[in-house]
């Protein structure tokens, strides 16, 4: 069994992050959302992976190279336009090779692993196996209707109208029947090839298609307030560990890391949260569901329910909230006159100022 994972699209709703970085590689808890699943993968004992990739290629195969790292084998298959979800399966058609597949989309994070799964799928082996869960916005989804029995009935992607509120979740098991029913259907009305339409045209044809629904969590961190939610649910899981430079005017409070090599400074940091490697805290309050990755330098300022990626710089601000910073990012508070913000934003950049602020 191999497995299939998505890391193309544009991530268009995470810009400005996504125009300098893949959605995929986006960190919750400071690992890209991406090593979670190759990981869950892995732990299946599935080891030959193909990655299929869009326009940020370079970027994703410098993150995960060859898999060795990781424990698995990466064949990379590009997808030279986001088509939809059946369509990066029949570009990976030979890459697949006649075998059945667990499809596995790049930005979505579930808990508990996929084990349990694969090993229902190689006993049962239906021609799909899929992974529901109750959403109170299923029309954002495919959606699934359920016959008295438990067994799949019918399929629509992103109805108007839900007629369940059972969602897809971004992890499908496959046989090879799906490729021809891939090669069946017409796309959507976005131009895409639904893999929603394809597992419908399987019950069409009278295959069997089975699902589970997930009880523990899925996040889909597709904008931004889901990847801080996605942060926050994975910090929840977090142990303790410190293994950098804590001073003696410094407190940690409960579940932390604070990597090799980062140091605090008469800084309070109440987890859970995460110090990347080299970052250095001075003066500093950390709050709880806070992820600060490598080499970023604050001083004198409150953060909380944050993501901070590696080398930002933050100085002399008061507090920040629920905020997303990509790389290379400067915050800082000026004495020049006259006295006002000045701002440097990339495209699609959000900034909110709060009052007197
Ligand atoms: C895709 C699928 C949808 C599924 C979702 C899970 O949606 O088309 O059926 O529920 O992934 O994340 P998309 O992210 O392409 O809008």
């Amino acid at each position: 069994m191999k497995a299939l994972v998505l890391a193309g699209g544009a991530g268009t709703r995470l810009r400005p992050i996504t125009h300098t970085s893949a959605k995929q590689l986006v960190p919750v808890a400071n690992k890209p959302i991406l090593f979670y699943g190759l990981e869950q993968i892995r732990d299946a004992g599935i080891t030959e992976v193909v990655l299929v990739v869009g326009d940020t290629f370079p970027e994703i195969e410098a993150a995960v190279g060859d898999g060795t790292a990781l424990g698995i084998d990466v064949t990379y298959v590009h997808q030279a336009q986001p088509l939809g979800l059946a369509h990066a399966v029949l570009t990976a058609a030979d890459a697949l090779g006649g075998d059945d597949f667990v499809m596995f989309l790049g930005d979505n994070l579930i808990e508990g692993g996929i084990t349990e799964l694969v090993e229902c799928f190689r006993r049962d082996r239906p021609a799909a196996q899929l992974l529901l869960k109750r959403v109170e916005d299923p029309s954002r989804f495919g959606v699934a209707v359920l016959g008295s029995d438990g067994s799949v009935e019918r399929l629509e992607e992103k109805p108007t109208d839900p007629p369940s509120d059972l969602a897809l979740v971004g992890v499908y098991l496959f046989t090879p029947a799906i490729l021809d029913a891939a090669r069946r259907i017409e796309p959507s009305w976005r131009g895409e090839l639904e893999i929603t339409d394809a597992i419908q045209q399987l019950l069409d044809h009278g295959a069997t298609v089975t699902a589970s629904i997930v009880e523990g969590w899925w996040l889909d961190t597709g904008k931004k307030d889901e990847l801080l939610e996605a942060n926050r649910t994975v910090l929840a899981s977090l142990g303790r560990r410190i293994d950098g430079e804590v001073d003696g005017d410094s407190q940690v409070v409960g579940n932390v890391v604070v990597e090799a090599g980062a140091r605090l400074i008469r800084s309070i940091v109440r987890g859970p949260a995460v110090i990347g490697a080299g970052t250095v805290l001075e003066e500093v309050f950390v709050g709880p569901f806070t992820s600060i990755a490598d080499d970023c330098r604050l001083t004198r300022c409150e953060l909380e329910y944050s993501v901070v990626l590696d080398r930002c710089v933050i100085c002399d601000v008061p507090r920040l909230e629920g905020s997303l910073l990509g790389r290379d990012v400067h915050v800082t508070r000026t004495e020049r006159r006259p006295a006002a913000h000045r701002l440097l934003l990339g495209d699609h950049a959000q900034v909110e100022i709060a009052e007197g602020g």
